[in-house]
């Protein structure tokens, strides 16, 4: 939309824009495959000669109408959609790193990232160095070395609720000439945008806030375009130099700022093939439509509930950075002014068994592993998203053993803490 419309536009109008007499809907085109005139055209696809659709694994249109919507609210230049948001941040590392790279990770990730690259990427040669998200900037460079290829932490740790200084992590990156990636699932980009503060990709769990609606998992990476993989074809290969698996193309002189969502869409989804089924994609983009209402709603919500369980007195803690006194609350007002997210977490001065005992007398918020939906939900991370790691690790992930995730919905406030009220109640 040439950058003229604001995101509350965007997030209605973006991506499908139908011509005369096309459906007033984006379509789903459910295809696997896509027919041409001649074999000739066919094969400049298959060259990259000509941009098209030839098989959904690669490309699918409707995934790319909901692709172009996201990359219009990030400010972006390109974007793809991928199966989940595992494959998302797995795509968008693995894009610029092969065996014998390293990246430097903020410790706070979401159990699963934090699994990916400590323990699947580490058995593919990719070693990894955590970081307090905290740290000074001369301890991020500490954990630089020669063989680094990015740097990744969450705009908003799910779920540590560890707000990242943007500018920071994206300094420390530049100064070690790699890109900074930033998950930016819990934030979405109604309330940042972390290019805007130097980030270089994003990726999304689409599963969460955009979908809004636990319907389809999913996710998407963007490309900022502002990261000049050709300043350093030593450190980036895959991008500079010539790729024999695409008749020697090379992905930065062909394609300048759309290079590195290219070879992830040509090369990795072409070999690991994580795409998101359209139909997923047509619900993702009704998701979207009221992402911009929503969000809002969640963030209002959650301050409500934040506030009321900070004041119960059987409430040890509440940590929500909307909160006046809350480590990240300058942070947070800085990088996200409109709201911050509807994720609350909590602990009871009961401890473990309290929290499962609270849990079980809920009535509204359900027991459920997901987050950021329409829907109030609530978990004990360390019995379920994150019990592959020791307290060690919970500890480093900001994880304490009697955190409650408390997911606020967009149902009414009142009724929100009213569950809460009569569930603590019977503790
Ligand atoms: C911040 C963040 N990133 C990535 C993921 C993984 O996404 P998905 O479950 O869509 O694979 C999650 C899932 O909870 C998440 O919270």
């Amino acid at each position: 939309m040439n950058g003229k419309y604001e995101k509350e536009t965007i997030c209605i109008q973006s991506g499908w824009k139908p011509k005369n007499g096309e459906p007033r809907v984006l379509p789903i085109y459910q295809s696997t495959t896509f027919k041409y005139e001649t074999s000739e055209q066919m094969g400049r696809l298959f060259d990259l000669e000509e941009s098209g659709f030839f098989y959904t694994r690669l490309q699918n249109p409707t995934n790319e109408f909901v692709a172009q919507k996201i990359c219009e609210l990030e400010g972006g230049v390109a974007a793809m959609l991928t199966s989940s948001g595992q494959a998302a941040n797995y795509y968008a590392v693995f894009n610029i790193c092969e065996a014998g790279s390293h990246v430097v990770m903020s410790s706070t990730v979401y159990g699963g990232t934090f699994n990916l690259l400590m323990v699947t990427m580490k058995k593919m040669g990719i070693d990894c160095t955590v970081v307090d998200p905290d740290a000074s900037e001369e301890e991020l460079h500490k954990a630089f070395q020669d063989n680094t290829r990015c740097m990744l932490a969450e705009t908003i740790a799910n779920p540590a609720l560890v707000v990242l200084d943007i500018e920071k992590f994206a300094k420390a990156a530049h100064a070690h000439q790699v890109p900074l990636i930033v998950d930016n699932t819990f934030a979405t980009p109604i309330n940042c945008r972390p290019f805007e503060w130097g980030a270089d990709i994003v990726t999304h769990s689409t599963t969460k806030y955009m979908d809004g609606h636990a319907m389809c998992v999913g996710g998407a990476i963007v490309d900022s375009g502002n990261f000049d993989w050709g300043k350093y074809p030593g450190k980036y290969p895959g991008l500079c130099m010539p790729d024999d698996s695409y008749h020697g193309i090379t992905y930065t002189e062909k394609f300048g700022k759309l290079a590195y969502i290219t070879k992830a869409t040509t090369q990795l989804m072409r070999d690991l093939g994580a795409a998101q089924s359209p139909q997923n994609a047509f619900l993702l983009n009704v998701g979207l439509e009221t992402l911009h209402l929503r969000v809002p709603r969640h963030c209002e919500n959650a301050l409500a509930v934040a506030s009321y369980l900070e004041k119960h007195e059987k409430v040890a803690w509440v940590n929500y950075p909307g909160l006046e006194g809350n480590r990240y609350y300058e942070r947070a007002k800085k990088y996200m002014p409109d709201g911050i997210c509807g994720v609350v977490s909590f602990g009871l001065k009961g401890g473990r068994e309290a929290a499962a005992e609270m849990m079980d007398h809920l009535q509204l918020a359900a027991i459920v592993t997901h987050v950021a939906d329409a829907r109030t939900s609530i978990l004990h991370p360390a019995s379920h998203t994150h019990r592959q790691m020791n307290d060690q690790q919970l500890v480093e992930a900001g994880v304490a053993p009697d955190l409650i995730r408390l997911s606020v919905g967009i149902e009414n406030k009142n009724d929100i803490i009213e569950d809460l009220k009569q569930a603590l109640d019977k503790v």
